[in-house]
Order: structure tokens, then C-alpha cells, then sequence
């Protein structure tokens, strides 16, 4: 059995096709899981750091998955070459919001046969979003999921084209209509921490600031009061 968290199970229901590119694959447990449940038949798993890469070259040896996953070392998408066309899901997980827009948009290209994206932030979903909308993405679904204290955002995404309100690229236009409990424990914990931050600040002296965290706090108070 390949041990898997419920935050990467949960990303794992939502892949599709037979062909896995999982980008920042640190053990590799993602491609490892989704090929036990037989969900799909092979995969690519990227690492741009050797000692998660040589850790994924372990543990998939040692799980006997050397001929079905093919580990390979470089930077975000771009150890995709034209040749893997048949990947029809790319995962990008456990990274913040931030750094997934920054491999989707450093390595698009190494994509042209746009496959399903599943893209699991830990934080700032907002840039991946963004950057979905403005490349011919359209998110098909969204879901939260807590574990060990911390709510992670997964967003699937599949070609087509959407159009996002300020809302809906902040809070997740399949998140915010209907909060769940989860959604309305992340964004109680944001208006805190927000709350913290405006506590160490003098409202005279650090106005613009001061102003800026109150209007996020209004923000997300409209969201959670609709
Ligand atoms: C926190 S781990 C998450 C591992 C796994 N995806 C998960 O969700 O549990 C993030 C991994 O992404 C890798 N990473 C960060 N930036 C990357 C990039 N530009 N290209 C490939 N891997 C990257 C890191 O080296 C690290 O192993």
C-alpha cells in the first residue's frame, strides 16, 4: 500500500485518462497511489530539487514502478517534451498559489495539447486563477480540504473559457456561492490573522496599510455574511 495523505487521495480523485504528469513530486506518492488504485497506466513525476528527485527515484524503485513512472529531473513543465502528448493530466500540489501561476506560466508552452490540470495550493489561489482564465482554462470544480489543522484549495481545470469576478478569483467561484464549513473556518482564520496584523500597526502612522487590511477584512465579511 502506498502511504498517501487525504490531501493528495483527494487530488487523485479527480485525475482523468490513462497518462499522469505530477510536477513537484517529491516521493512520488501521487503517480505511485494512482497507479496501485489502477486509475491510470503510467505516469511522468518532475523534481527540480535532487534530493526529492533522487527520494522519488527510491521510493518508486523500491515500490517496484521503475517501468510504469518516469522520473525526471528539471523545472516545472518544462521537463515535458512534444512527445508526451499523451499526458491527459498534469498535477501541480503543495506549493503556494504564487509559484504554481509562476510554473504554469514559465513552462505553458511545453503543453500544447492542453491536458486536465489539478492544481493544490496551500495558499494565495487567487494568481493561479488569474492566470487560468487568461489562457484558455475553465475550472471545472473546486473543493477545500483540511488536514492536521491546515485547509488546502484544489482547483481542476480543463480547456475552455471562463469569466471571473473580483469574488470569484479570490474566494473560488465554485467555493464562495455556497460556503461550506471549511470554507467559512479558512476565511474566519484569515479575518484573524488580518486582525493581528492591524493590532501591530499604528492607523495614523501606517494609514495606507491600516486601510488596506480593513477593506480585506469588509471583503471577506460580505463573503461569509451573504
Ligand atoms: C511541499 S513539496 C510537495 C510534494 C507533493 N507534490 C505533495 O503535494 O505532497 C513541493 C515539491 O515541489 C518541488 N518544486 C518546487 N518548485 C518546483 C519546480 N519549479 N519544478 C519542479 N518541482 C518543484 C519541491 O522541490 C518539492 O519537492
Amino acid at each position: 500500500m502506498i502511504p498517501i495523505n487525504r490531501r493528495l487521495q483527494k487530488v487523485s480523485e479527480y485525475i482523468i485518462g490513462d497518462s499522469l504528469a505530477d510536477i513537484g513530486s517529491d516521493h512520488a506518492f501521487l503517480p505511485m497511489y494512482s497507479l496501485e488504485q489502477g486509475q491510470i497506466k503510467s505516469a511522468i513525476a518532475g523534481e527540480v530539487i535532487p534530493g526529492p528527485y533522487q527520494s522519488a527515484v527510491n521510493s518508486v524503485q523500491r515500490h517496484g514502478y521503475h517501468n510504469q513512472i518516469d522520473i525526471r529531473l528539471g523545472d516545472g513543465l518544462t521537463i515535458l517534451n512534444p512527445e508526451d502528448d499523451h499526458v491527459d493530466t498534469v498535477t501541480i500540489c503543495g506549493m503556494g498559489g504564487p509559484l504554481i501561476a509562476k510554473i504554469l506560466t514559465q513552462g505553458f508552452e511545453h503543453i500544447p495539447y492542453r491536458p486536465r490540470l489539478i492544481l493544490q495550493s496551500n495558499i494565495q489561489s487567487e494568481p493561479i486563477r488569474r492566470f487560468l482564465q487568461a489562457n484558455g482554462y475553465q475550472i471545472v470544480t473546486e473543493t477545500l480540504i483540511k488536514e492536521r489543522a491546515h485547509i488546502y484549495e484544489i482547483i481542476v481545470a480543463d480547456p475552455g473559457t471562463m469569466t471571473l469576478s473580483a469574488r470569484d478569483l479570490k474566494f473560488g467561484p465554485f467555493l464562495h456561492p455556497n460556503p461550506s464549513e471549511l470554507f467559512v473556518e479558512k476565511w474566519t482564520r484569515e479575518i484573524e490573522a488580518l486582525h493581528d496584523i492591524k493590532e501591530q500597526l499604528d492607523p495614523v502612522r501606517h494609514q495606507a496599510r491600516y486601510d488596506e487590511i480593513t477593506r480585506q477584512e469588509n471583503e471577506i465579511k460580505e463573503v461569509l455574511n451573504q
